[in-house]
């Protein structure tokens, strides 16, 4: 269904389990810059995928209610893990369209591959659940597809430990097995890998093309608001509101890294956020 033309101000909703997403808001933000953007890092409960399935499914059904109840008009999930374990229960309780971070990206290394042989790095939930595999086969069957797990990645970035010897050494670690694969296309199947974008292009060479998730997504959002109609029509920047459920120093550092140019007083802010723990199923829990 396609709202009203007056409810274009709405905001689009973005959520991660941390601070990856935050280089998906970005983009966003780069190319809709008159949007008004919420993005909701689950910080107190990161990193999601060393959770159950269950775990993972309740946070994310949680997070996503809170972002609903700001009545976005989109939801962008930037995180894989979450994408990958339960973007079709998000989508079902959705009034408005749910954008993932799996199917778009998939895309884009279909695309760029040349030889077939792509590599994905992602966290252990996602390469377990095979989630790029299954993608990427759907769309071209003889692709030839290596996956690695990188669960390091995470909380290095949440840390805010993204350069120097550990992190480049960490990168030659868990890359070791794509180098020797001759992929030339690598899906960073987790948000938060952008982070160490530079240090996995110099560990793989240039001729191996890292996938840009962030721009994908931003792009593909786009697209949805232009054929939906619900592009903001004002000129005026748009406000950023970013909320954690764990405020801290590496926060602050990464959103003024990210959002550099604020051009109005406020335009960029950070908020605690207190997700309400989901209702039982059956009727509510006894206290
Ligand atoms: N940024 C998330 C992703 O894309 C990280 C998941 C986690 O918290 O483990 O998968």
């Amino acid at each position: 269904m396609v709202m009203p033309r007056g409810h274009a101000d709405r905001p689009i909703a973005i959520f991660d389990s941390g601070l990856g997403g935050l280089t998906v808001a970005a983009a966003i933000h780069r190319r809709l810059p008159t949007e008004n953007l919420l993005f909701l890092a689950d910080r107190a409960r990161v990193p999601y995928a060393s959770l159950s399935i269950a775990l993972i499914e309740r946070f994310a059904v949680e997070c996503f209610d809170f972002l609903l109840a700001h009545d976005p008009k989109a939801v962008v999930i930037a995180c894989n893990t979450v994408s990958s374990v339960c973007l079709k229960e998000l989508e079902d309780r959705s009034p408005v369209p749910v954008i993932g971070v799996i199917e778009p990206t998939a895309l884009g290394a279909i695309e760029n591959t040349g030889s077939g042989r792509i590599g994905v790095i992602a966290t252990s939930a996602t390469v377990r659940r095979q989630a790029y595999e299954t993608s990427l086969k759907r769309l071209r069957a003889d692709v030839e597809v290596t996956s690695t797990g990188c669960p390091l990645f995470v909380p290095l970035v949440e840390e805010g430990w993204t350069q120097g010897d550990i992190p480049r050494q960490i990168v030659a670690h868990y890359l070791a097995s794509i180098r020797c694969k001759d992929v030339d296309t690598l899906v960073m199947g987790c948000t938060h890998y952008e982070y160490f974008r530079s240090l996995i292009q110099e560990e793989l060479g240039d001729q191996v093309t890292l996938i840009n998730t962030p721009e994908i997504v931003a792009q593909e959002l786009k697209n949805i608001l232009l054929v939906r109609r619900e592009q903001i029509p004002s000129a005026k920047a748009g406000y950023v509101r970013i909320y954690s459920t764990d405020i801290s120093e590496t926060l602050d550092r990464v959103v003024s890294d990210l959002f550099p140019e604020q051009e109005f007083p406020n335009q960029v802010t950070i908020q605690s956020a207190q997700i309400p723990p989901r209702a039982a199923k059956g009727g509510g829990q006894k206290t």
